[in-house]
């Protein structure tokens, strides 16, 4: 299934990991869809040619419904249910794009644009703005006075940098060094606002367990996590990225 997946384009990211067993077939906005038993409904949308927005999911790793962004309405069924942690069931009927689900989505992806460097919007090129520039989010109504826009870099890594600024506390890196890698050296610390990524004892990434494999560089959304390779000089904005 993964190879059938694959071989339809190389660049579409299906949001949750490919899985084997007897075909469910569903309905995603009206196209019917057959794909794995255990499959997400996520998976099965981007099978459909209907993808879902998301930030926290990739399928290179196991979902964890965090972002809420990729929020669907399924018949019969109440509430908004998160379609990367989803499975789907044969005969469901499923809603990706109504009114509500795009006012849902939009203030999400405000938030998180409230607690974005609006210098690194200009050229973003990451999944995250493609993301926020999909959903016609270009700004959001908050006075921005909460943000984290003054926490210091790590540089100290020789080959990336982690910017917690642009940090949107997806744990995609977290998964990624724990399930790809096994090195157990980032973790999500503190709550809320206070949440923040922290390389093994909130130590430098250079003094921490880090093995520079960079599968939390591949995994970051949004280059909060960023290979120094792509910056002329020293990193300070958007604009000094090379073309
Ligand atoms: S560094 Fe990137 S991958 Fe890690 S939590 Fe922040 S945004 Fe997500
Ligand atoms: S992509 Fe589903 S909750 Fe983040």
């Amino acid at each position: 299934m993964w190879n059938e997946l694959r071989n339809l384009t190389d660049d579409i990211d299906y949001g949750t990991p490919p899985r084997d067993g007897p075909m469910v077939t569903l309905e995603i906005d009206g196209e019917t869809v057959s794909v794995p038993h255990g499959s997400s409904i996520m998976l099965a949308a981007a099978s459909a040619g209907r993808p879902i927005p998301k930030l926290c999911a990739t399928d290179m790793l196991e979902p964890f419904g965090s972002c809420r962004v990729c929020l669907v309405e399924i018949e019969g069924r109440g509430g908004y249910p998160a379609s990367c942690t989803t499975p789907v069931i044969d005969g469901m009927k499923v809603r990706t794009q109504t009114e509500t689900l795009k006012k849902l989505r939009k203030g999400v992806l405000e938030l998180y644009l409230s607690d974005f460097p609006e210098s690194e919007l200009v050229g973003g090129w990451s999944e995250f703005h493609q993301t926020i520039i999909g959903e016609g989010v270009t700004t959001h109504p908050f006075d921005g006075s909460y943000n984290h826009f003054q926490a210091p870099i790590d540089a100290s890594n020789p080959y990336f940098l982690f910017d917690p600024a642009k940090c949107i506390v997806c744990s995609r890196c977290v998964r990624a060094c724990n399930d790809i890698q096994g090195a157990f050296a980032i973790t999500i610390a503190g709550r809320g606002f206070e949440s923040k990524v922290v390389a093994s004892q909130d130590q430098s990434f250079f003094e921490s367990e880090c093995v520079s494999c960079g599968a939390c560089v591949q995994a970051c959304p949004s280059h909060a996590l960023v290979e120094k390779s792509l910056f002329e000089g020293d990193y300070v904005h958007a604009e000094s990225v090379k073309a």
